[in-house]
């Protein structure tokens, strides 16, 4: 039978009945960003988590997202329309490993991208994320030795912006590691008026042919600001969304995959794991929830407390 609920009228009446706030990131599907009370990149959706009076965080985006929104507000309720929506540069840095790189470097400084499991956070001085990563690096002396994990992409650019010589954990995103360089050469020169935009999780290779360089909300700041009316964006699809509503007399266009696929264009996999319908449900039955162990969650508290109070 023809599934025929009104998913945007009961979720927002079940928004309201329960107190909930609904934080979706830019890589989230069109309907979920449309009803969203808040959409955001990483940074500002960890800010909004630690100022929200909702009793029930609705946290459409990865599990690393919740988490830390869990850690940031451990006695509200937050829920994850799907349990399974991971993050391909999360899970490439394990606790285990990763705990034994570190060891081999005592003198060094850790500095983790917020996409990482809490256990990694515990093993970190200060998180970050690709908004303020520069501000970050740079709070800490010219001569400080450090370890940035997990994503090599973002640390290999860090050290070319800050001029600084970070250890690397050999860690990626397969969204933006997706993206083909023979197939963004050829779209710029069917487009000679467009300027690339990328995001700083992609490839040095697609860096270098990029006019800027920023996180997703860095990358809405620039094609707002820019002169230019057209854009190869380098980044997760779900963004042109917004990117549409902000500059709608532009032309957009996404950096193509190396795969072909239905979308020309690389999305993530575990973002779309999120559905209006599973939206609906976790609002309904108020699961799945994230729990996060007392002790760990106090433990990774600390980096991302350090790293808010630097990014005001
Ligand atoms: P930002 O939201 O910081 O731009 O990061 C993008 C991303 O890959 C989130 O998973
Ligand atoms: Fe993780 Fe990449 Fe998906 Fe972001 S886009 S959640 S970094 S796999």
């Amino acid at each position: 039978t023809k599934d025929t609920t009104d998913y945007v009228a009961e979720i927002n009446r079940l928004k309201k009945e329960k107190n909930a706030v609904i934080l979706a990131h830019y890589y989230q599907e069109e309907a979920i960003q449309d009803i969203a009370d808040f959409v955001g990149d990483s940074l500002q959706l960890a800010q909004e988590a630690a100022k929200t009076d909702a009793d029930v965080i609705v946290f459409c985006g990865v599990h690393f997202m919740a988490e830390t929104a869990k850690i940031l507000n451990p006695k509200k309720k937050v829920l994850l329309p799907d349990l399974k929506a991971g993050c391909s540069l999360a899970d490439s840095c394990p606790p285990e490993e990763f705990k034994a790189f570190k060891a081999k470097y005592p003198d060094h400084k850790v500095v983790t991208y917020i996409n990482c499991s809490a256990e990694i956070k515990t093993m970190s001085d200060i998180v970050c994320t690709s908004s303020n990563a520069v501000k970050i690096i740079n709070s800490f002396p010219k001569d400080q030795k450090i370890i940035f994990a997990p994503d090599k992409n973002l640390g290999d650019y860090l050290n070319k912006e800050t001029g600084r010589d970070m250890v690397l954990w050999d860690g990626a995103c397969m969204v933006h590691e997706a993206f083909s360089i023979e197939k963004l050469l050829t779209l710029a020169a069917e487009h000679p008026d467009a300027e690339i935009i990328a995001h700083p999780e992609s490839p040095s290779h697609i860096l270098k042919t990029a006019s800027y360089i920023g996180s997703t909300a860095g990358l809405l700041k620039y094609a707002r600001e820019s002169k230019k009316d057209k854009f190869i964006v380098a980044t997760e699809a779900g963004i042109l969304h917004e990117m549409i509503k902000q500059v709608p007399n532009k032309h957009l266009i996404p950096a193509p995959a190396e795969e072909d696929n239905s979308c020309a264009c690389s999305e993530c996999f575990y973002m779309r794991m999120n559905t209006m319908k599973k939206l609906f449900l976790c609002l309904e039955h108020e699961l799945p929830a994230i729990e996060v162990d007392e002790k760990l969650a106090a433990d990774a508290l600390l980096p991302i407390e350090r790293m808010l109070a630097l990014s005001k």
